[in-house]
């Protein structure tokens, strides 16, 4: 019954939307859903490249149906073993029996340990190929964008990289899959957001593949997420290399947590100093009101931030000690701090933003404000400067080339 749309000579889309899930990972709110892309190769053999969430299965499996027409499915490559991408093996075997799994050493690994399956599959290593007939399909491997069996797989004949999870996005896909078919406005902060959540931890990893993939001539870009990239690969590519070297654009993220206001008048305080530096690229976020992701997602995308806490019970106001362990944890470099604080007896969270700052490496500003109870004139001047000498900072700042190898 399906009509499924053809990317290039002989490859079609095979791929679903999710818009049922609310979290990705059940963690990342995803209001605009999600797609799994697979890919299926109609040649003398056939090959299809990465399954989908299993909760689309039966779909999935009617749509490879509707493009093999009777003829057999040969090959199931597996560029990544996610989940979201592996769940349908097991449904496709049985629909399939005669389908021979292709994986490195690590993703056979877990084909088995994930799903039991051990038998007809096929072990490749890196740079090997797989002919189909007129497609001939090279495998790269990618380890760490972002599991360590992760691969890509090159169509040589049409000049297709299959990338996997690289240069996906959040996003459905709806009624057509190719970025110049799509409002494609849409889906760079989506990209974004993917990037920064899900990839964000394996910049190094990120950029050796990139050189790896230099040589390739590419011509199309098919993801596991979002948009198949033709006419965009450029700034597509662009934007990983940017985001793996974590070289964030010029503006000002200010975060800030507060029970009863004062930290966020400090922090109304410090972006109209921000302001007054001649910047107007400046987001403020409410740590509570606004999704983590969300705010990781502007992290990675721009040059300066700035984090306002009161103490709680001797520490910092809980949700921003967990968005920082998640900035800490991904490791984001080259980066332009500020902080700020508000206490009533005995101040604590300025000192532990302080030793954050020293942790990461970044550049920052000389002053910190921290007020004890409500924000006073001293103080009121104190954050103004804290805003201005961060803009000034960032005008001038300039990322460390060590983290741009
Ligand atoms: C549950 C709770 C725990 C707090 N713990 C501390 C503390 O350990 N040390 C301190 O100096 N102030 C503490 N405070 C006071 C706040 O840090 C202070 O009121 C601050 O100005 C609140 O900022 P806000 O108005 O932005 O919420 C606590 C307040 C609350 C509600
Ligand atoms: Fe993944
Ligand atoms: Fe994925």
């Amino acid at each position: 019954m399906f009509r499924n749309q053809e990317i290039a000579n002989d490859i079609f889309y095979v791929g679903v939307n999710d818009r049922q899930k609310h979290k990705f990972e059940n963690m990342i709110p995803i209001p605009n859903g999600v797609s799994y892309n697979s890919y299926l190769i109609n040649d003398e053999k056939t090959a299809l490249i990465d399954t989908v969430d299993i909760s689309f299965g039966d779909i999935f499996i009617d749509k490879i149906e509707s493009t093999l027409q009777g003829k057999k499915l040969d090959y199931l490559i597996i560029n990544h073993m996610e989940p979201d991408h592996s769940g349908s093996i097991r449904m496709l075997r049985k629909n399939f029996p005669e389908v021979t799994i292709v994986g490195n050493s690590k993703t056979l690994s877990m084909v088995e340990g994930y799903y039991g399956v051990t038998e007809n599959t096929m072990e490749i290593t890196d740079g090997q190929t797989l002919s189909l007939g007129k497609h001939e399909l090279e495998f790269h491997f990618t380890p760490m964008v972002h599991w360590p069996e992760t691969m890509m797989t090159y169509d040589k004949a049409e000049k297709v990289l299959f990338s996997g999870d690289a240069f996906g996005c959040f996003g459905t896909l709806d009624g057509s899959i190719i970025d110049k078919n799509l409002d494609i406005n849409r889906y760079w902060d989506e990209l974004a957001s993917y990037y920064a959540n899900i990839v964000g931890k394996y910049g190094a990893a990120v950029q050796k593949a990139l050189k790896k993939l230099t040589p390739l001539e590419i011509n199309v870009i098919c993801s596991t997420h979002g948009p198949i990239w033709k006419e965009y690969i450029s700034e597509v590519v662009d934007l990983y290399d940017r985001y793996s070297r974590y070289s964030g654009k010029n503006g000002v993220v200010i975060v800030y947590g507060s029970m009863y206001g004062n930290t966020e008048l400090m922090a109304e305080t410090v972006a109209q100093g921000v302001a007054e530096a001649g910047v107007k690229n400046i987001i403020i976020h409410n740590v509570s009101k606004t999704d983590s992701s969300v705010i990781l997602r502007d992290i990675f995308k721009y040059k300066a931030l700035i984090v306002g806490s009161p103490t709680y019970s001797n520490e910092l106001y809980p949700e921003i000690e967990s968005l920082l362990r998640k900035v800490e944890i991904r490791g984001v470099k080259n980066r332009v701090f500020g902080c700020f604080g508000s206490f009533t007896w005995a101040s604590a969270a300025v000192k532990r933003l302080t030793s954050f700052v020293e942790t990461m490496k970044w550049q920052s500003a000389q002053i910190s404000v921290d007020e004890k109870q409500g924000l006073k004139a001293v103080n009121y001047e104190a954050c103004l400067e804290l805003g201005r000498q961060v803009a000034e900072l960032m005008k001038n700042h300039v990322d460390d080339p060590a983290h741009c190898a």
